[in-house]
């Protein structure tokens, strides 16, 4: 059988990663998902940066918009960040009927009601596993694990980078930016921190999350954000004190005037799972009326856990192109139409 084209825009932390991942087990990759999965071409800024990574079998340019219009290439896996070249290549690789495969939270958070919109409208798969909490599969579970419930709120540590630096303040002591830059050197951070410290990042997933969640379109903008940029050691240490840890809560819930949505520090009693969630580890708390609660726990941000989740999306397009169409799963991500009563 033929294998996958894949066109991978981004060969950075992540885009790496999944090179990585399809090379060191691409024999399973390939029995699970039904056939190959061989990355084609390959856009990134620097081109000669790529070189030393892929063979010269593949195609390396600085031009996403030509792979996203490539009739021979399949599949595009945007994990190039930003919300302009992003987002103008995916939506031109749905205009040409591609699935998309992205991590990109900042895109879909702000302009994902449009970009599944036109997914919707072609046909066509955006799948997103790993835009939120890196290696976790919570996209999966909620959209399949716990579509039997309403789920009544769901709050969680979503942001790797400054769950890393709340660590290794309160564990080594060290100072803010000095942690800071250990996260950016790990692949963690976001090419712009602030995104990271000032709750943006982990806004953006609490949007998708609440998207999926509640059945409701993104709404970015609703949400309240506050960071940990303001947080000093003395803040740390006096809550170890009073037996609590400080974490970054990303936190949604169903009331009667609609859906709240905020991330802010919080003291978690340190008796508590959330409170013990340490370095670039995530885990999220979800409460389904049926199942009760669930805990989600794992790797949140870095090249390899990242990637995981890229590829268990490829592997699921790729089951998704060789099913029978009238046996298809509908498997967009979000669907407008299955919006829920609540107001937002
Ligand atoms: P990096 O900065 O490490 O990599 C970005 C890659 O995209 C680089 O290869 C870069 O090229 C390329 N690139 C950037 N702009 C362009 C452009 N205009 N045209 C062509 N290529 C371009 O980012 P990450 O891998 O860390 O993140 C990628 C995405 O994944 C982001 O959306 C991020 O939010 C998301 N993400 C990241 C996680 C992480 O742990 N790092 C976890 C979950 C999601 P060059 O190499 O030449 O600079
Ligand atoms: N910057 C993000 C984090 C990457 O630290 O959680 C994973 O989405």
């Amino acid at each position: 059988m033929k294998p996958i084209r894949v066109g991978l825009l981004g060969l950075g932390v992540v885009g790496g990663g999944v090179w990585t991942v399809l090379s060191q087990n691409g024999g399973e990759i390939a029995r699970r998902a039904g056939r190959r999965i061989e990355v084609v071409a390959v856009a990134v800024r620097d081109v000669a940066k790529a070189r030393a990574l892929v063979g010269p079998e593949v195609a390396v340019t600085t031009d996403g918009m030509a792979l996203a219009r490539d009739p021979d290439i399949d599949i595009i896996v945007e994990l190039m960040g930003g919300d302009t070249v992003a987002r103008d290549c995916i939506r031109e690789a749905i205009a040409q009927g591609k699935h998309v495969v992205t991590a990109n939270k900042a895109l879909l958070a702000v302009h994902g009601n449009e970009i599944f919109a036109a997914a919707q409208e072609r046909g066509v798969m955006v799948a997103f596993e790993a835009a939120v909490a890196g290696g976790i599969p919570i996209i999966k579970a909620i959209r399949e694990g716990l579509t039997a419930n309403r789920i009544q709120w769901l709050a969680g540590i979503i942001n790797g980078t400054t769950n890393f630096i709340l660590s290794e303040m309160r564990q080594r002591g060290l100072p803010f930016d000095t942690v800071l830059a250990e996260a950016q050197r790990l692949g963690y951070a976001e090419a712009d921190p602030t995104f990271d410290i000032e709750g943006v990042d982990a806004a953006h997933k609490l949007t998708l999350l609440a998207s999926l969640a509640f059945g409701i379109p993104v709404q970015f903008d609703k949400a309240h954000i506050e960071g940990i940029a303001h947080l000093a050691s003395e803040d740390i240490v006096h809550a170890e004190r009073l037996g609590y840890r400080i974490k970054l809560l990303g936190i949604t819930r169903r009331r009667p005037d609609g859906i709240e949505l905020r991330v802010h520090p919080a003291l978690v009693p340190d008796h508590c799972l959330l409170a013990n969630v340490e370095g670039a580890m995530n885990a999220v708390l979800v409460r389904g009326d049926v199942v009760g609660p669930s805990l989600y726990y794992g790797q949140g941000a870095g090249a390899l856990p990242t990637a995981s989740a890229v590829v268990a999306d490829l592997v699921d397009v790729a089951r998704l192109q060789m099913a029978d169409p009238e046996h298809r799963v509908p498997h967009l991500a979000f669907q407008p139409d299955a919006m829920s009563d609540i107001p937002v």
